[in-house]
């Protein structure tokens, strides 16, 4: 497995792999549900490479960027286990070289969800995959379903900016009582850890309503309020049940649609999704 940092670097190793590749951005602290992607590139693409990068241009200043948990020699282990031909692990400056000023952002569908909560957070999301996506040239790019408007974001840049690859949508990786795996879970102590399940549990409790006919989608909306209102540990910040392609909060429930909300468990923000139909 090779494993470069500069940009002139990566060029030269890039050069090194003639074939269909497959990328997979990451911010380290990798867990299952990383590896699944990997595995999936792998599947599809002669050579996988995976970028390990804390971009600070998507949180907010308020976020502590600093603590973001980091642990790169085991990243690398994981990587080199299940085969990653390539790992680029650009530093800040490679990415950001001073007097930098181009930025990209999509527009409307950035703004509902988790853009209204992190103001920004797209804007440079979408800055750094199109320079992951430039600077590595993938045939296929990977993203997780988990989250899920980021997938539904980068789709409509790589099709708004003419990139000339796949982007592909991975399902989401749980643990065994249904709570979505995360980097961000470490946070959790003991009870907290039992709390964060609520997340599923609420999207559960409106899958089985969908399923018994309701589509009213205020109705599937107040079952998930309800769900996580009974948890004492759990902070709503929102639940929402939106159009799968346009993010569009729905009144009707028809064709496919996501279910999707955002918890704080202490202080720690989960996000979970379903789709259905
Ligand atoms: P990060 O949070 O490290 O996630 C990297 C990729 O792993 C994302 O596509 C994410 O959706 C996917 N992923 C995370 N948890 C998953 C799970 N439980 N099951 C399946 N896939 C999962 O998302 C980012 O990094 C960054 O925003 C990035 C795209 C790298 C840009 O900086």
């Amino acid at each position: 497995m090779m494993i470069v940092s500069t940009l002139d670097e990566l060029r030269t190793a890039r050069l090194l792999l003639d074939g269909t590749l497959g990328l997979v951005p990451t911010m380290g602290y990798l867990h299952e549900g990383h590896l699944s992607l990997t595995r999936r590139a792998k599947t599809e693409c002669k050579y996988v490479v995976v970028s390990i990068f804390v971009n600070p241009t998507q949180f907010a200043p308020t976020d502590d960027l600093s603590k973001y948990p980091r642990d790169l020699e085991r990243d690398l282990r994981l990587l080199d286990s299940v085969g990653v031909d390539l790992v680029w692990t650009p530093t800040p400056e490679v990415m950001y070289p001073p007097n930098f000023q181009t930025w990209v952002e999509v527009e409307e569908m950035t703004r509902p969800l988790e853009g209204s909560m992190r103001p920004g957070h797209f804007r440079g999301v979408t800055t750094v995959v199109a320079k992951l996506f430039n600077a590595v040239q993938p045939t296929k790019a990977y993203f997780g379903q988990k989250d899920a408007q980021q997938a539904a974001v980068i789709r409509q840049m790589a099709r708004d900016l003419n990139f000339s690859l796949e982007v592909v949508v991975c399902p989401i990786m749980r643990e065994a009582d249904g709570l979505a795996m995360s980097s961000r879970n470490v946070y959790l102590n003991a009870e907290q850890r039992k709390a964060a399940t609520v997340l599923f549990r609420a999207l559960s409790a409106a899958k089985a309503e969908f399923e018994k006919g309701e589509r009213d989608a205020e109705k599937l909306r107040r079952k998930m309020e309800e769900v996580i209102e009974a948890e004492p540990l759990a902070k709503m910040q929102y639940v929402s049940c939106a159009d799968y392609d346009t993010l569009e909060e729905l009144q009707t429930v028809k064709g496919k649609t996501l279910l999707s909300m955002a918890v704080f468990i202490g202080t720690t923000r989960l996000i979970d999704n379903f789709v259905l139909g």
